[in-house]
């Protein structure tokens, strides 16, 4: 059975496949039209967020096709209903990433809380005139109230992870998620009060139709003055042109961001700006974890073409 990788995958979990498929990969950089080639014939393809799968694709790789597995816990790149639609299958990779992702989360609000990146660049440029006694004063995670938008696997991890920081919790998630509040000490708001409370931000919701621009003009707007915003989920959960007004203007007085609405293209207007963190999409860049992704997602490949239910289904 042909397995077509469309990029490439750890040792970890290519290995696995090798040893039991003719495993054909495209290689870096991602080329759409070496997949496109490729595709006919295949029983299974492995894709990631850079890569869409959508019904030409799928159609495209024939009746051979069973299974789309992602290397990664997002799957907006999935056109799900076309999957669906033909009776396939489709994996991501949930859990194995969850705490490298929520511990990159709580390294961006300290980073964009304490000015980190800004005054590292002061330092690099030899703009440093020497220490004064209000120089450079950020917030402090400790009693500062933080807003977990989105409270599945990752939101619960930060959550966890910054319980020893002592802030006051609080999140807005689509679903009601009743235990995992009492659990965390974490109490549940509609999104808008949760934006006006919250000295701090972060994002932890799929990107799907109605989590796009969900943090749009109205919604910074009703941020705290001084307010710090994290995103580790989808850069196209936020309108980038009102995320630089709101950095530039106010209400916020930074954000950290991991990923970006047309990556890696990442806004002139970002980098400019020097209450920015910028970090390239390194949420679950950790060997440990990469390699937990790669052989979850060859499993799942495994498991279906066995004839198996798959190990992390979203389809
Ligand atoms: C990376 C992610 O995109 O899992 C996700 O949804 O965004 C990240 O883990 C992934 O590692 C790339 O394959």
């Amino acid at each position: 059975m042909k397995v077509v990788v469309a990029r490439t995958l750890p040792a970890a979990g290519l290995d696995k496949l090798q040893a039991r498929f003719d495993v054909q990969s495209g290689g870096l950089p991602f080329d759409r039209e070496w997949l496109l080639e490729h595709a006919p014939g295949a029983s299974a393809i492995v894709a990631d967020p850079t890569v869409a799968v959508d019904g030409a694709l799928l159609d495209l790789a024939g009746d051979s096709l069973k299974v789309v597995s992602n290397f990664a816990v997002g799957f907006d790149n999935i056109d799900t209903g076309a999957v669906r639609a033909r009776g396939l299958r489709a994996t991501n990779t949930p859990d194995v990433l969850t705490n490298a992702t929520a511990e990159l989360a709580v390294g961006l609000l300290l980073a964009a809380g304490r000015r980190v990146a800004e005054t590292d660049a002061i330092v690099r440029r030899g703009e440093w005139g020497g220490w004064e006694p209000e120089q450079f004063l950020g917030r402090e995670l400790s009693g500062a109230t933080v807003g977990l938008v989105g409270f599945g696997r990752i939101g619960r991890r930060v959550a966890a992870l910054l319980r020893g920081f002592g802030p006051r919790l609080v999140f807005s998630t689509v679903h009601p998620k009743g235990e995992a509040a009492a659990e965390h000490g974490a109490e549940r708001m509609e999104l808008h009060d949760l934006l006006a409370v919250s000295d701090y931000v972060s994002l932890h919701v799929n990107l799907t139709p109605q989590t796009t621009h969900l943090i749009d003009a109205a919604a910074l707007a009703r941020c705290k003055p001084g307010a710090i915003l994290v995103n580790t989920c989808r850069g196209a959960v936020v309108d980038t042109a009102a995320l630089v007004d709101a950095l530039r203007r106010g209400p916020l007085a930074g954000a950290g961001l991991d990923v970006y609405e047309n990556e890696p293209a990442v806004p002139e207007e970002l980098v400019a700006l020097p209450n920015t963190v910028l970090v390239p999409h390194i949420g679950s860049a950790t060997r440990a974890t990469r390699d937990a992704m790669a052989e979850l997602c060859a499993d799942n490949v495994i498991a279906v073409l066995d004839g198996h239910e798959p190990l992390t289904p979203i389809v």
